[in-house]
């Protein structure tokens, strides 16, 4: 009986034609998660990396393109330094333990921020990653580590500038792909849907030029309960969305008189 079946999924009853291309997630809600049951901070961080695996592999196995993760912000460095600590380890041992799976399943790993802040050790393992699953064709696990939407505004700006300078490109020439040219996200889609947990209702810096259009999908539960059952209905919703881009829903329907 396949309904009760442990293999059968809540996102086998997702209508596969209306997924997002982009995924993008603000992971929130490891620190209240961990408290509400009387734990230590770190322990929500622990059992958040076990919901980055489900979603990883569900967007996967559903055939999304991309799926970019807020993993850590510039901002959150002002964290306590254990903390900070605790959170290098822990994406050290995330990258060190999905690196076959990562290989096996075509996955290529990218990384959006200034890594160059990240302790040596967590760097290099994750240039090493990187090359090792850049052939992966099926989806991009786009990391933001050490990432804030507005350094990277800034960052594509100098580089631009850089670039007039040098005579290698006219002020009149920029237009929204010279600049998508220099983001950390260069060549991925638009992001479609955003998707935030934990109960709190705001953009965190988080690829602000990247969301123009994404759909906002928000949620009280803490990331660590963030499961195929909480994708599969933040996707649900998205595929009821009507995304307009400006346009009358009249003129979608081919229907503008
Ligand atoms: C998200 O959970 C993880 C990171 C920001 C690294 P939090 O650690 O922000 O958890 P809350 O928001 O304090 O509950
Ligand atoms: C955003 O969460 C950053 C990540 C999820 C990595 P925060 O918990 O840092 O955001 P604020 O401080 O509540 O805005
Ligand atoms: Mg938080």
């Amino acid at each position: 009986m396949a309904s009760t079946s442990p293999e059968t999924s809540p996102l086998d009853r997702l209508d596969t034609s209306a997924l997002p291309r982009h995924l993008a997630v603000i992971m929130d809600g490891n620190g209240r998660w961990a408290k509400s049951k009387g734990w230590r901070r770190v322990r929500g961080h622990e059992e958040g990396a076990e919901s980055v695996r489900v979603v990883v592999r569900s967007c996967r196995k559903l055939g999304l393109e991309a799926l970019t993760l807020y993993a850590f912000s510039e901002e959150n460095w002002a964290r306590p330094k254990a903390e900070v600590e605790a959170l290098m380890r822990l994406l050290g041992r995330f990258l060190k333990s999905e690196r076959q799976e990562m290989i096996d399943r075509g996955i290529r790993l990218r990384a959006s921020g200034s890594v160059e802040r990240l302790p040596a050790k967590t760097r290099q393992l994750l240039e090493q990653i990187m090359a090792d699953t850049a052939q992966g064709e099926h989806m991009v696990l786009n990391l933001a580590l050490s990432y804030g939407g507005r350094q990277e505004l800034v960052r594509a700006a100098r580089r631009l500038a850089v670039k007039a300078v040098a005579g290698k490109l006219s002020p009149d020439d920029i237009g929204e792909a010279e600049l998508e040219n220099e983001l950390y996200t260069v060549g991925l889609p638009q992001v479609d849907l955003l998707i935030r947990t934990s109960g709190e209702l705001r953009v965190s810096n988080f690829l602000l030029w990247q969301i123009a259009y994404a759909e906002f999908y928000f949620t009280d539960t803490y990331w660590p309960d963030f499961r195929e059952e909480e994708l599969a209905k933040a996707l649900m919703a998205f595929g009821g969305r009507e995304r307009r881009f400006g346009q009358t829903g009249e003129q979608l329907k081919g229907d503008d008189a």
